[in-house]
């Protein structure tokens, strides 16, 4: 049958996700699937009417394609489509309630607490240890998101996250290195070390720094590679996850690790890392799509 592969789509990681949905397009083909992208623009539910397609390959990030709304339309329609249902969708892209999870369930992650307002700076203050990292809780690509030394800087940085969400996250700095475990078929592909001249792995650096530097194999001793491996597959087991995602993970001046999020539509662009991990274990971008396409099929 055909294949669309929806993209675009109105959240802030538009752009991140035109590219994501040509990369994917142009490896479905190539591999010999009747592939084509569509734009998603406005209505959800428009695009699942009168469909000129039988399944959907998902390539949308940020909020209405990523955290479950999409999903649930598609489910509702009877089209079968990539990655994690309605619940784990919803749940991942909101990374305060992940990490409610993650905390419930005894995985280690950065201490946080929700930000309400600007009044919360000294309950933060008491709570948390600088530096600190604040977040709107359900945006992705780092938008929004700003490292906070002092505690001068905290209103500033609530107003910038809650520009973008008004669920605001504040979680203890971990000076990193950062690494991220792309996980495919319900296992871990090789770990990838990130390194940045910028403050953290931000939006340049994701996209638009050629400064940015990937360790593939991640330099850690193996033992310690399967520690991360495992803490992913873990984390994205918790939170539902199906098929494919991400999970990002750092390590602290003691060597222990700590998850931070789960991302179930993660980067597909020519800069991303899934693809760079499925790179190093043999699974060029032709397989990679075809195997997450493969488990929509009944
Ligand atoms: N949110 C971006 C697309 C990522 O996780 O790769
Ligand atoms: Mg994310």
């Amino acid at each position: 049958g055909r294949v669309a592969v929806f993209m675009g789509g109105d959240s802030a990681e538009r752009e991140v996700s035109l590219k994501s949905g040509q990369a994917v397009t142009q490896a479905l083909q190539a591999a010999g699937v009747d592939a084509f992208a569509r734009d998603i623009r406005g209505c959800l539910l428009r695009a699942v009417e009168n469909p000129d397609f039988d399944r959907v390959f998902i390539a949308l990030h940020g909020r209405g394609g990523e955290d479950g709304t999409l999903q649930a339309i598609l489910s509702q329609a009877d089209i079968p489509y990539t990655g994690s249902e309605t619940l784990a969708s919803a749940l991942a892209m909101d990374k305060l309630r992940t990490k409610y999870v993650f905390a419930g369930c005894g995985l280690p992650t950065p201490a946080f607490r929700a930000m309400n307002g600007e009044e919360e700076v000294g309950a933060i203050v008491a709570d948390l240890k600088f530096p600190l990292s604040v977040k709107p809780s359900r945006e992705g690509s780092s938008i929004g998101v700003r490292k906070v030394r002092t505690r001068d800087e905290l209103a500033s940085a609530y107003r910038e996250a809650a520009s973008h969400d008004p669920l605001v996250l504040v979680e203890e700095w971990v000076e990193g290195p950062e690494y991220t475990c792309s996980i495919l078929q319900g296992q871990a592909l090789p770990v990838i070390g990130l390194s940045t001249d910028h403050d953290f792995y931000d939006y340049d650096a994701k996209y638009l720094a050629n400064d940015t530097r990937y360790r593939v194999p991640c330099g850690l001793d193996e033992w310690q590679e399967a520690l991360i491996q495992n803490l992913a597959v873990e984390a994205f087991r918790v939170v539902g996850g199906r098929t494919w995602g991400r999970v990002d993970i750092m390590e602290d001046q003691e060597g222990r690790f700590w998850l931070l999020e789960v991302n179930t539509v993660p980067g597909m662009t020519d800069h991303s890392l899934v693809p760079m991990a499925a790179q190093a274990a043999g699974i060029g971008m032709p397989e990679l799509v075809v195997r997450i396409l493969l488990d929509t099929l009944p």
